[in-house]
């Protein structure tokens, strides 16, 4: 069996370690494709790879078609949009993810951004602090519930919105459920933004939610740049000179935004969410392993497609 991992933005080392000896354990061989600049060169690779470990690599219809051999892919991580689930299907290939696993590192990664949003980014001028203000947070899946920990060490006051997720869960976790997204934005200082770019979520953060949010507010998205509607987000900053928008998915409009809104704009250059070695251990191992699982034994948990 030929394990490739793929990935463009590559685990740190510890975590290839750790894919190698599950991969050797099963008498598979490990083959690495990082940093990969073409997708040409994805898709000479994983022609005769048996099972593949991505990241956000796009594995779109053209990958599944150059992979003759493939039986499985797991995209080591959570969001699984960048995988094109019908054209796997159509190829006899199960997909899978490893949930849970990157969402502390990307829950840590919201306060990095807030502290230097709300610290000015670290101009010098006297900011505010994170203490007793509202944090809401927007889907409460392994990230937001992460965030929701996290945020009570500061202080915070937390709510959530989550059309998914009961209320019994949010109230265990001691964060106070409000039923609709304009509730949400309209009570919280900062929205962090935790759902998944989906067909029904896509350019959903429009003027209309933003619009509501406090005085001062801020937007902080670690999740997909996908569900923003950058034109209506630009509208909107241009109109509430107080709002700001820190983001670990540098928008399309990335150059406009720094040009428009000096000081309240914040970029990571690349993804840096999920870039912890913690992270990289914990879904990178997980990939090889659940992959060893389902060839060798034909587990399908965590499989997403039918
Ligand atoms: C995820 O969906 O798991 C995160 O967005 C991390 O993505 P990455 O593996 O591309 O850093």
């Amino acid at each position: 069996m030929k394990l490739l991992v793929a990935t463009e933005k590559p685990f740190a080392k510890v975590a290839i370690d750790g894919i190698r000896q599950v991969a050797e354990q099963a008498g598979y061989e490990l083959v690495l494709l990082e940093k990969y600049a073409s997708k040409e060169a994805l898709l000479q690779a994983v022609a005769d790879a048996d099972a593949m470990i991505v990241r956000s690599d796009i594995v779109d219809s053209e990958v599944f078609e150059a992979a003759k051999q493939l039986r499985i892919v797991v995209r080591a991580g959570a969001g699984y949009d960048n995988i094109d689930l019908e054209a796997a299907t159509r190829h006899g290939v199960c997909v899978m993810n490893t949930p849970g696993q990157n969402s502390n590192a990307v829950a840590e990664l919201v306060f990095g951004l807030l502290i230097y949003a709300v610290r000015n980014f670290y101009n010098g001028t006297s900011g505010t602090e994170l203490k007793d203000k509202t944090l809401g947070i927007h889907a409460f899946g392994n990230v937001g519930r992460n965030v929701a920990r996290i945020a009570k060490g500061f202080g915070m006051k937390v709510l959530a919105y989550d059309a998914f997720c009961s209320d019994e869960v949010m109230l265990e976790a001691g964060v106070t459920p409000v039923h609709s997204a304009e509730e949400l934005y309209e009570q919280s200082n900062i929205v962090s933004l935790h759902i998944p770019a989906t067909e029904q979520t896509k350019r959903s953060i429009n003027q209309a939610l933003l619009s509501r949010m406090p005085q001062g507010g801020i937007l902080v998205n670690t999740a997909r740049k996908e569900v923003i509607n950058e034109d209506e987000l630009i509208v909107a900053m241009g109109e509430r000179p107080d709002l700001r928008y820190v983001t670990d998915i540098m928008p399309a409009a990335d150059l406009r935004m720094t040009e428009l809104f000096a000081g309240r704009y914040f970029s990571t250059p690349k993804k840096m969410g999920a870039q912890t070695a913690e992270a990289n251990i914990n879904a990178g191992i997980a990939a090889a392993n659940q992959i060893v699982d389902y060839l060798e034994n034909g587990n399908e948990r965590f499989r997403l497609n039918k």
